[in-house]
């Protein structure tokens, strides 16, 4: 695990942005996995002005999202399928038959679940995993307890998960109560991860995620055992890191981020 500390969140989600275009260019039949969250909303907007501006291009990219709510149609505004139309995926030019988010209207459930993981399989599996995380250390909807090998299912949302994203929704009652996530074990198979954090409320669960033992009370946690994840977080979420020095170091020295300091001083945000 690598860990990179930004000034600000904008200059995060701006390096992430940066690092996923770097994996297209590179490879542009790239296997992506997407999160939702407010936290994404920065990368993709900076996504969106990359293709729109740099021509970056999505034509060949296939994608995997790591959730959706159950019970929710996908053109309900509080899917996450609306979501990445929404944010990302009408604003680039990717096929929209090339963009998977788990089917949380299946009748069977755990059918749909399985099919999932065999897409991502068939597909070559995920090349890029983009994480955010959330109160109580899930990563996806992995809540805590989720088994370290676990793989895409059917999950119960805790209360506070449920109390936070119910804000994203017009009537909060309408929040379902139960997601379809991949599993911790689906998310380690990608072959390099992004966990992004930004914000002082993530602080505490960050340092206990990265710096605190593995544990299945914190998802996230499991992310120590990938010999590829890159943590980029801002000033506001490092707060409670340990070792923060090293990391300020990592980014001043590492000949892999000699490309990313010298970032745009205001890396612009488009209103979407
Ligand atoms: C959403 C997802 C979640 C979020 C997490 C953080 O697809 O996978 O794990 O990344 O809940 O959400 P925000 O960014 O809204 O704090």
């Amino acid at each position: 695990m690598e860990l990179v500390i930004q000034p600000d969140a904008e200059r995060a989600a701006w390096l992430v942005a940066s690092l996923v275009a770097k994996a297209l260019r590179q490879k542009p039949h790239l296997v992506l996995g997407l999160a939702t969250g407010r936290t994404m909303e920065q990368v993709y907007r900076q996504l969106v002005r990359m293709h729109r501006d740099e021509g970056l291009d999505f034509s060949l990219c296939r994608t995997f999202n790591l959730d959706e709510y159950i019970g929710l149609r996908t053109d309900h505004p509080g899917s996450y399928r609306y979501y990445m139309d929404h944010h990302f995926f009408n604003h680039i030019n990717i096929d929209s038959r090339n963009t998977f988010l788990p089917d949380g209207m299946a009748t069977n459930l755990q059918a749909a679940c399985r099919r999932y993981e065999e897409t991502i399989l068939e597909f070559g599996g995920i090349d890029l995993q983009l994480l955010g995380i959330g109160a109580d250390g899930h990563i996806g909807f992995n809540e805590p307890l989720s088994a370290l090998y676990s793989r895409t299912r059917d999950k119960a949302l805790t209360p506070s998960t449920i109390a936070v994203n119910s804000t994203l929704f017009k009537h909060p009652g309408e929040m379902p109560k139960r997601a379809i996530t991949m599993g911790v074990g689906t998310i380690l198979d990608a072959r390099t991860i992004i966990l992004l954090v930004s914000g002082k409320a993530k602080a505490e669960i960050l340092a206990k995620a990265v710096e605190g033992p593995i544990t299945a009370m914190v998802s996230a946690s499991a992310l120590q055992l990938h010999s590829k994840c890159r943590v980029v977080v801002d000033e506001d979420a490092a707060v409670k890191l340990q070792a923060q020095d090293y990391y300020r170091w990592i980014f001043e020295n590492e000949p892999d981020w000699e490309e990313f300091r010298n970032a745009p001083p205001s890396p612009e945000v488009l209103p979407l």
